[in-house]
């Protein structure tokens, strides 16, 4: 589908991450020899199927982010602009800087720096049913329970039913454009269930291992590991 489609990602970027503890914001932490965003964007930038990239990063660091892009020679990545108080709003101001010719959007967290390139062709390759969105989930192994506020359990979920989601999540550019809209869309943790709120039909495909999301430092050195492997 990419072949004939104008497709753009949105990578942001624009979170503290005050759980890893450093001074610079997350995606500017090193992830080997680059930061943090480089990775994904480089992933993002080497993947034929994706025609542009925009960057969503925290007020100040727009010139340092299109300098990354850059060095790395993703010449995809000429857009960078500024985030919002929350990951939505920050998906809401990349989304604005895409071409209105997109038609579809991927929205990538920088915080998952891996970011495999049959990972992206499943989820381009899942629209072929009219699917408004197509996300990337991972099988749940551990057995969930619901609590109440005093810890006390109040269900076992049934995990055959549950997936764990990743990003990159791929949508119609204007069912995501809709979606964003929504007054409440501070309140979605991810993309997919703004666009499943405005009624869309969000499909998934199966993710990958290796796209963990960096929370702490050992997620950090788990994800270079991983990516020596890869090597
Ligand atoms: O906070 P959380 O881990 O859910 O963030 C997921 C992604 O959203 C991260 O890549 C982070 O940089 C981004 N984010 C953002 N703007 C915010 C909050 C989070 O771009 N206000």
């Amino acid at each position: 589908m990419g072949d004939t489609v104008a497709v753009w990602a949105v990578v942001v970027a624009a979170g503290s991450g005050e759980r890893l503890g450093a001074d610079v914001p997350k995606a500017f932490v090193r992830f080997g020899e680059d930061p943090l965003i480089a990775a994904s964007v480089a992933a993002l930038d080497e993947h034929p199927g994706i025609d542009g990239i925009v960057l969503v990063v925290p007020a100040g660091w727009e010139e340092r982010a299109t300098f990354m892009a850059d060095d790395i020679g993703a010449s995809k990545a000429s857009i960078a602009v500024a985030g919002g108080a929350t990951r939505s709003d920050s998906v809401a101001l990349g989304v604005a800087e895409v071409p209105p010719d997109a038609v579809l959007i991927l929205v990538h967290d920088a915080a998952r720096p891996l970011v495999p390139s049959d990972l992206v062709d499943r989820l381009l390759a899942g629209f072929g049913d009219g699917a408004d969105g197509v996300i990337p989930a991972l099988f749940v192994s551990d057995t969930v329970k619901r609590i109440d506020a005093a810890g006390r359990v109040l269900e076992t979920l049934d995990r055959s039913e549950l997936r764990l989601v990743q990003t990159p999540q791929a949508f119609q550019a204007d069912v995501l454009r809709r979606a964003l809209a929504a007054p409440d869309r501070s309140t979605g943790t991810d993309c997919a269930s703004l666009v499943e709120r405005v009624g869309g039909t969000v499909i998934v495909v199966p993710g990958d291992a290796r796209a963990l999301k960096i929370t702490t430092r050992a997620d950090l050195a788990r994800a270079e590991e991983l990516r020596a492997d890869a090597h």
